[in-house]
């Protein structure tokens, strides 16, 4: 059903002019009533099953004033609609304007898809519209909406030129967000009219050429992650700033940064990261008492930090990452007594660590020294880090082995010493790290055992050993792993501001969290620039993000870990306890030298991911691995299995990547139905004993095709809902029908009662007229 479909009809104008005409006000607050009930009408044919509060409007009541969303003024007409997060699919309803006293319009957070309506340019009353966080597409029009005092167009698909909006709609213009759209062209002269603009936000669009030379009142400018260039004057920040945020990062400015940043003397926010600024970094960034992040990572600045940004004292974040500096890190970084965060990874560092003290900060909590070319053993003195939380040391090349004085740091809950050159073996002290979240030592050389006592690390959800020369038994202990981690995200939500004060870059989650994992994938829908920082405090406070299979096949959502040893030299069974990993969601075992069998206890898990590929696994299949409900990847190759192929695996309808190749001594028929049924032979190479020819054709050839196998239940459905849909819009057809007649009976017997009450009220007021 298309949008004109559901409009009114001339009779309804008609009526609608004949009450105004005879009533006046009390009138249009029927109309609004009226409007609000085809509106509920209109979002109750596009929404029949998932609805939100406006389902609870009360076509009995006689003002709607008391609907949930709904707002009116002192004469009861209708100033606010507010339908955000209400579940709403389909177009804009193309008949707000009929609310002629609108002024509040919140229509965020729904997935409300296709152009925005000539009628909402209409609606002239509006002063504040949120279209946030939908699907709406076209280009932007509404230059007709000149009362506008806050616009919100965040997150949606809006493209094009926004030159036939700005500066048309400037005159009362406080705040502007069009960010994460696709809008492009030029803002050139667009703001420079704005007279009472404050917050403007353009990031993440395809915008190019140069912003306006002055800012005027703005307090907030962000205009990340476009194509914007060109050098910023000297009068770009005029003795009157009033910038709170400047955030300019990711695109391609390019010249020296101007020193007048320091006549902006309530900047909390300066980032500048990813463009293309050279010379020194400006002194002038000194005088800005009130400064608290400073990013200028991913530049070309000279390497010489100005000793006047020590006097930014409150300054709590400083990130000079991706310069290419070479030789030590100098030791002015070691001065700013204030960080909470030390960002200085992707430079060619290669000494200094101890010299800078940076290490002896008192307030650091996270710092990443990854990528650069730091060599020797780990310093010790990380182990006598105050407060460090979050230590990134990835990607270097320290060698030596791992210092048992890690036990020592109690609060840390994020180690990442990945891609280095550690040997020597896991120190037994890790044990103590109870606070600890991650633990990433992938890519090393470390050697020995993984020690029992990691199972101490009740925290520890996200472990990730891969391609190292560990050895030996896996320890029963590590069952233990993650079996608690509430006390450390209890802490976590305790804290004010914990990992990325204002705009981290949140690259990182997809270093730590498998981002191609079915469990972990959400990242890449869930991530935006806006949201990542959020999602990241949400993780780290153990609110419930991830996907979480519980067996009867459905999701909720929790936390959930993944334990990574591929790539080792681990030997002997895989240890039964570990059936009781219930919060882990991927384990991959491959590329070691396991053996004997798979414990049946797999079966108790919520795997989405198992992989035991190139083991030396024998003994049947368990059964139970069929209880794995949720399996999307499960990798059986290059083992010894043997016996019948369980029936099981043919209920695993999840299943999108199955392999057991290379068992030789696997035997069993590859059913003609099901799930198994879907995988071709390249998921049973090298089982010669599997019989992957359908039963009536007997023998060798694998002459005609097997039947198409049915999809997953979750697929199935499609015709029998066809039908269904038909008869819903049928159902929904009439009683729209039935609706509006009555509707248009309605208003017209209470046009005529009205006009009967204002006649009689007339006639008395004559007559009390005359009594006077
Ligand atoms: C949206 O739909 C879901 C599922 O039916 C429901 O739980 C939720 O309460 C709805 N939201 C609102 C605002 O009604
Ligand atoms: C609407 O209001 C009437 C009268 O107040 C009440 O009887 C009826 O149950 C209400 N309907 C709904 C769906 O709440
Ligand atoms: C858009 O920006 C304004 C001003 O910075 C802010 O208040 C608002 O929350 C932003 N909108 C979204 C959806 O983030
Ligand atoms: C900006 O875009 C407009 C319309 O596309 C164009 O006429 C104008 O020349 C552009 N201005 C600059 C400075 O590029
Ligand atoms: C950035 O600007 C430089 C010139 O200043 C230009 O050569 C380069 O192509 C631009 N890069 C992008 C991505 O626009
Ligand atoms: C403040 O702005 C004025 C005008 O642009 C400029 O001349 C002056 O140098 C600036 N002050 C500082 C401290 O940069
Ligand atoms: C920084 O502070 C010192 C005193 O602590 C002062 O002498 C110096 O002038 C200040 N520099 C700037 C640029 O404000
Ligand atoms: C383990 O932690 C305890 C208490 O926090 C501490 O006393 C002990 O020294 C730590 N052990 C190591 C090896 O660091
Ligand atoms: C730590 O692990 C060892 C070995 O598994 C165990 O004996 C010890 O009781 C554990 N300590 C704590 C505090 O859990
Ligand atoms: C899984 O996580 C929940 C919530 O953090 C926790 O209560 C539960 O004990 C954990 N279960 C296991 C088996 O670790
Ligand atoms: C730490 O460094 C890595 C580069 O190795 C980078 O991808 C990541 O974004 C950094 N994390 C933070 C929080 O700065
Ligand atoms: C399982 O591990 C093996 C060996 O490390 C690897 O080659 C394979 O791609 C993995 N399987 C899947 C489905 O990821």
């Amino acid at each position: 059903m298309s949008r004109e479909e559901v409009g009114f009809p001339p009779c309804f104008f008609f009526l609608g002019l004949c009450l105004i005409l005879l009533t006046g006000q009390a009138i249009s607050a029927a109309t609004d009533r009226e409007v609000l009930l085809r509106l509920k009408d209109y979002l109750e044919a596009k929404n029949p099953i998932h609805q939100g509060a406006y389902a609870r409007w009360n076509a009995s009541d006689s003002s709607p004033c008391n609907w949930p969303g709904i707002t009116c003024n002192d004469a009861d007409r209708v100033t606010g609609v507010n339908l955000a997060e209400s579940n709403i699919t389909g177009g804009i309803f193309p008949n707000f304007h009929l609310l002629t006293g609108l002024t509040h319009l919140d229509l965020s957070s729904n997935t409300i898809g296709g152009p925005v309506p000539d009628d909402l340019n209409k609606c002239s009353a509006l002063e504040h519209l949120s279209l946030s966080n939908n699907v709406i597409s076209g280009e932007l029009n509404l230059a007709g909406l000149t009362n506008l005092v806050v616009l919100d167009l965040t997150n949606n698909r809006f493209s094009g030129s926004i030159r036939s909006n700005f500066p048309a709609i400037c005159a009362n213009l406080v705040s502007l967000n069009i960010s994460s759209n696709e809008f492009s062209g030029n803002v050139t002269g667009c703001f420079d009219q704005c007279p009472k603009l404050e917050y403007l936000d353009l990031s993440s669009n395809l915008f190019d050429g140069y912003i306006w030379h002055g800012f005027r009142n703005l307090r907030e400018l962000a205009v990340a992650d476009n194509y914007f260039d060109g050098e910023l004057s000297s009068s770009t920040f005029a003795s009157n700033c009033a910038l709170e945020i400047l955030d300019l990062s990711v695109n391609n400015f390019s010249g020296t940064f101007p020193g007048s940043i320091a006549n902006c003397s309530k900047l909390t926010s300066l980032d500048l990261w990813g463009n293309a600024f050279t010379g020194e970094v400006p002194s002038g960034i000194g005088s800005l008492s009130e400064l608290k992040s400073l990013r200028l990572g991913n530049n070309a600045f000279d390497p010489t930090i100005p000793e006047e940004l020590l006097n930014c004292s409150k300054l709590v974040f400083l990130d000079f990452s991706n310069h290419d500096f070479g030789g030590d890190i100098p030791e002015i970084f070691g001065r700013f007594v204030t960080l909470v965060h030390l960002i200085l990874y992707g430079n060619q560092y290669t000494g200094g660590i101890e010299s800078s003290r940076v290490l002896r900060l008192p307030d650091l909590t996270s710092l990443n020294l990854s990528k650069n070319r730091f060599s020797g053993n780990l310093p010790v003195e990380i182990t006598t880090m105050p407060k460090i939380e979050i230590l990134i040391l990835a990607d270097n090349g320290f060698s030596g082995s791992i210092p048992p004085e890690v036990g020592g740091m109690a609060g840390l809950q994020l180690l990442d010493l990945s891609y280095n050159k550690l040997t020597g073996s896991i120190p037994l002290a890790i044990g103590n790290l109870t606070s600890l979240l991650w633990l990433t030592l992938a890519d090393n050389d470390l050697t020995g055992d993984i020690p029992p006592e990691i199972g101490n690390c009740s925290s520890l959800m996200w472990l990730n050993l891969a391609n190292n020369r560990l050895s030996g038994r896996i320890p029963p202990e590590i069952s233990a792993i993650g079996r608690d981690p509430n006390p450390t995200f209890e802490a976590n939500r305790r804290e004010i501001r914990l990992f990325t004060p204002i705009y981290g870059d949140c690259l990182t989650m997809n270093r730590w969290l498998p981002a191609s994992y079915p469990p972990f994938n959400f990242v890449y829908t869930l991530l935006t620039k806006r949201t990542c920082r959020t999602t990241w405090d949400r993780l780290l406070q153990g609110y419930a993000v991830f996907p979480i299979c519980s067996n009867s096949l459905s999701l909720t959502r929790g936390i959930s870990g993944y334990l990574q040893l591929s790539g080792n030299g681990f030997s002997g069974g895989i240890p039964p306890e570990m059936g009781r990993m219930r919060n882990f969601s991927m384990i991959q075992l491959d590329g070691n030298r396991l053996s004997g069998r798979l414990p049946q206890e797999i079966g108790e898990l919520r795997l989405f991911i198992l992989n035991v590929s190139s083991n030396q696994l024998s003994g049947e299949i368990p059964d139970e691995i069929g209880d794995l409900r949720c399996l999307s990847i499960l990798d059986l190759s290059q083992n010894n299995f043997s016996g019948e192929l369980p029936s099981s695996l043919n209920g695993l309808s999840e299943l999108n990547k199955f392999n057991v190749s290379y068992n030789p001594l696997l035997s069993g028929r590859v059913p003609l139905t099901g799930q198994i049924a879907t995988f071709d032979r390249d998921s049973f190479l090298g089982d010669p004993l599997i019989n992957f020819i359908s039963s009536s054709s007997g023998g060798a050839s694998f002459g005609s095709p097997p039947p198409p196998p049915p999809r997953p239940a979750r697929n199935s459905s499609g015709a029998g809902r066809g039908e269904r849909w038909k008869s819903v819009l049928l159902g929904v057809f009439i009683a729209l029908t039935l609706a509006f007649v009555g509707t248009v009976t309605r208003t017209a017997v209470r046009c005529w009662r009205r006009r009967e009450l204002r006649a009689r009220a007339e006639e008395e007021g004559l007559r009390r007229n005359w009594a006077w």
